[in-house]
């Protein structure tokens, strides 16, 4: 607390204002006083004077307690206004009070006024620390958020790094099965960078739209194994869920995984096709899928070629309590001799893995074409 009070008395009676003065020095109060008795002379020392604490009369000859109060609430609110008066009633004081009067005190117990005084400066001071620490608290929070989106972003940029390093080291592949390998891993380093632009475009920058990002993924990756995009139809029926990113990660991985499967696999070119590496397309019947259609000049032929009616399903909703993605196709079904939870392969051991992960259970469905449940409940953070 301050050592020494600044204190603006309005008061037109010389001998309440020396009561006054005499009842803070009797009380060992330092202060510093300024009279005043009309509007003008008010507001001029609220401005220049700056007061610690106003001290009014309800009723002078040229000006009143309520319009000072007024006043003062709007030049300087945060200082204590306490009424010092001989005529108020409660009434009037718990009205005046409702209206930001600090306290009031009856002249003829002026024994109460410094109390009050000192009342009052603690809560201005508690309430001034108060604010402060709400606004460097609201700067941290801001400070974090700018922090946290940066990483977003560096990760963002990081991932695309990698995937434009491995698509540069690709073009070192000779071999077709080498080259779909870099391809499959350049595909997860930019899912996962989607989720992170993703993140610092939200904005809370916990949870992300999922169901916006399965759009964006899903149409990405059409367009990244299917040569003449009009060849597949991809349908999505997903609800616009918020997930966080300890969600969004390893489900957008998974999805990643049963969309490239399916657009690799689901739907082999049955007729003729011409492969850039130079194998013959008769006997690549079944083997010129989609990823080799990127590397192929986009033909007529071959687009009439694929089947005319494929179609890739993705479904998200919330169910009670439940998330339910299924990814499924309308293709050649997953193969009879497979369990897809031992394939040995990279695909299928990575959904597997990252499923149980988020305490997900896979469901296969093969009654028509391929499809691929995963539910699982938003992890606890
Ligand atoms: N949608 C699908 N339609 C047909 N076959 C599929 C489908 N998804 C997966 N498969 C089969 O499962 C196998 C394993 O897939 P995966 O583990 O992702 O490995 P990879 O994609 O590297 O071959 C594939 O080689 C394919 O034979
Ligand atoms: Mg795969």
């Amino acid at each position: 607390m301050k050592e020494e009070f600044k204190i603006i008395i309005l008061e037109d009676v010389q001998y309440d204002v020396e009561l006054i003065e005499y009842e803070l020095r009797r009380e060992g109060i330092k202060f510093t006083s300024k009279q005043v008795e009309i509007e003008e002379d008010f507001i001029k020392g609220l401005n220049i004077f700056k007061p610690d604490v106003i001290l009014a009369d309800h009723s002078l000859p040229k000006f009143d307690g309520v319009s000072a109060l007024e006043i003062a609430k709007k030049i300087v609110p945060e200082v204590p206004f306490i009424f010092v008066s001989g005529k108020i009633g409660d009434e009037f004081a718990v009205d005046m009070l409702k209206k930001g009067a600090t306290d009031y005190v009856f002249k003829n117990n002026l024994t109460k006024l410094v109390p009050a005084i000192l009342r009052a400066i603690t809560e201005r001071d508690e309430l001034t620390e108060l604010k402060r620490s709400k606004i460097e608290l609201q700067i941290a929070l801001q400070e974090k958020e700018m922090l946290l989106k940066e990483i977003h972003h560096r990760v963002k940029n990081n991932l695309i790094m990698i995937s434009n390093l491995l698509e540069l080291q690709s073009h070192y592949i000779k071999d077709k099965t080498d080259f779909n390998f870099f391809r499959e891993s350049q595909n997860r380093a930019n899912s996962m960078a989607l989720i992170h632009e993703r993140f610092y475009q939200s904005s809370d920058l916990k949870s992300i739209d999922f169901g916006d990002y399965i759009c964006t993924l899903a149409t990405d990756l059409v367009n990244t194994y299917v040569n003449a995009s009009g060849q597949i139809n991809l349908i999505t029926d997903v609800e616009n869920i918020m997930l966080d990113i300890d969600t969004a990660i390893p489900l957008g991985l998974i999805l990643n995984e049963l969309l490239t499967n399916s657009l690799k696999y689901a739907f082999p070119v049955t007729s003729s096709c011409g492969l850039s590496d130079g194998t013959s397309a008769s006997s690549a019947a079944f083997n010129c899928r989609f990823e080799d259609l990127t590397s192929i000049s986009s033909s007529n032929t071959v687009q009439e070629s694929v089947n005319k009616n494929a179609r890739i399903t993705v479904i998200f909703h919330k169910i009670s309590d439940k998330f339910e993605l299924i990814v499924k196709d309308n293709g050649i079904g997953f193969p009879k001799d497979l369990d897809y939870k031992k394939t040995g392969t990279l695909g299928l051991e990575l959904i597997n893995r990252i499923t149980k992960q988020i305490d997900g259970i896979i469901e296969l469905d093969t009654s028509e074409g391929t499809e691929f449940k995963i539910t699982f409940k938003e992890l606890e953070i």
